[in-house]
């Protein structure tokens, strides 16, 4: 079973790399099963049905989230309306949606399940609670077990990782756009990267144009800010999983690019 993982979508140039560049590649690759994170795809904030159908007509067959997925109100009602986009499994209380689901490819099942940190983050529920709450309502219902860890800080991802180690077949880290150079696999056969980066314009900072960005750091005021445009890229994970065992074969980090 051969699994790829985008990292957060970046509104409208995100969208264009992932048809343009990731499209093609999926089809040369044999890729099963494509999972991407989304929490930005809407101009930057949340998302919009536009958008995600928009993915899915380029491959995506499934979606997760983060603390950006509720930032555009149009969107959030999508979390309970359709079966393939998740949001992070630890949000407190009755928040729409649902942070985990079990989906069949090529007749095997895959569980895939969201959970975002809690250092420099929004003190939500415990990460680590939640997941073993997940994996035991999972259970024996799937081998293939996804996690994307929504988080800030390394050291929770690298945490997360090792904690999960044995448990899942890949833990795939999302949320700072910034790719890591860390992927490995734990002594359990869990495949793990910090941060698989974004899909989206890099002549920016983390997706967005520079100027607004930098005015609100050197003037400490709110800024609105504008996707930005240049040199699209996708930052992606292949992942070639055994269906039997759940167990990662083989595994590798990469980034697409626009030939010059
Ligand atoms: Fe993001
Ligand atoms: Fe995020």
């Amino acid at each position: 079973m051969r699994i790829a993982f985008i990292g957060d979508v970046v509104g409208k140039s995100g969208r264009r790399a992932v048809a343009e560049l990731f499209s093609p590649l999926k089809k040369q690759r044999k890729i099963d099963f494509t999972i991407a994170n989304v929490e930005n795809v809407a101009g930057g904030f949340g998302i919009v049905p536009k958008a995600i159908d928009e993915l899915q007509a380029a491959g995506v067959d499934f979606f997760t989230s983060g603390n950006h997925v509720w930032d555009n109100r149009e969107g959030v009602p999508m979390l309970d309306e359709r079966a393939n986009i998740i949001r992070p499994a630890n949000y407190p209380g009755a928040s729409p949606g649902t942070g985990w689901r079990i989906v069949e490819v090529t007749g095997h099942p895959i569980a895939v399940i969201n959970v975002q940190g809690r250092v420099f983050m929004p003190p939500i529920d415990c990460p680590f609670r939640t997941v073993d709450r997940v994996l035991s309502e999972i259970g024996e219902k799937s081998r293939i077990t996804i996690v994307d860890v929504h988080g800030e800080a390394t050291s929770e991802k690298v945490a997360m990782g090792w904690y999960l180690d044995g448990r899942a077949s890949l833990v795939i880290g999302t949320h700072t756009h910034v790719p890591t150079k860390d992927c490995r696999v734990f002594p359990r056969g869990t495949g793990y990267v910090t941060d698989v980066g974004m899909s989206g314009a890099y002549d920016s900072i983390l997706g967005v144009d520079k100027k607004a960005v930098l005015q609100r750091f050197m003037e400490m005021r709110p800024c609105k800010f504008q996707v930005a445009r240049g040199d699209i890229r996708c930052d992606l994970v292949i992942a070639d999983i055994d269906p039997t065992t759940g167990k990662l074969v083989e595994f590798e980090h990469l980034q697409l690019k626009q030939e010059a």
